[in-house]
């Protein structure tokens, strides 16, 4: 294997990730959208992909397959699939561990102000977002929701004032 070039190590270094966001049934159908893009938006994250569409039932069961014996699967299949989400893929370093204190414990009552499931939500089966909880599941949940053609690599002019 060729030696990394010196000027690709402080990117490396970054640790650069990918996590899947979903803006789930109820986030859209409250008017939550823009609120929730926002969010991410601002915390610095930048978009790779984003698209507006209904999961079908298999496409649930890929994406929460790890759930299959639980109890609560039914109804998150149910919940999930019930009307449109807003499918998002967001990078940046350590992408899945910032979303995901964007977004707020998975319990509404016990996440904190100040994260969208902590300002917006009651029940944890209203939610509102779902966000990848392992950098390889980012990559394999972005991979059930986009092809490589929806994935766009980008210069964000503001780059150097998010990240040293
Ligand atoms: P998510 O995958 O949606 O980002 O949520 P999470 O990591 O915070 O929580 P996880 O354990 O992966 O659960 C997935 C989703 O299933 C629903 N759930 N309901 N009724 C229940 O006890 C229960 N537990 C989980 C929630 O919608 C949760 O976000
Ligand atoms: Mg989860």
């Amino acid at each position: 294997m060729l030696p990394t070039p010196n000027c690709l190590l402080p990117f490396l270094e970054l640790k650069m990730e990918r996590t899947l966001i979903l803006i789930k049934p109820d986030g859209v159908q409250r008017g939550l959208m823009g609120e929730i893009i926002g969010r991410f938006e601002r915390r610095g994250l930048k978009l790779a992909g984003m698209k507006f569409m209904q999961m079908s039932s298999e496409k649930a069961a890929e994406h929460y397959g790890e759930h299959i014996e639980r109890p609560f699967y039914p109804d998150l299949v149910a919940y999930i699939i019930s009307g449109p989400i807003v499918a998002m893929c967001w990078e940046g370093p350590d992408a899945v561990k910032i979303a995901r204190q964007t977004i707020g414990a998975t319990k509404p009552s016990e996440a904190t102000m100040g994260t969208i499931r902590g300002d917006f939500g009651m029940q944890i089966g209203r939610n509102l977002v779902h966000g990848s909880d392992s950098p390889e599941n980012g990559i394999r949940e972005t991979d059930v929701f986009f092809t490589a053609d929806e994935l766009h690599e980008w210069h964000r002019d503001t780059e150097r004032w998010i990240l040293e």
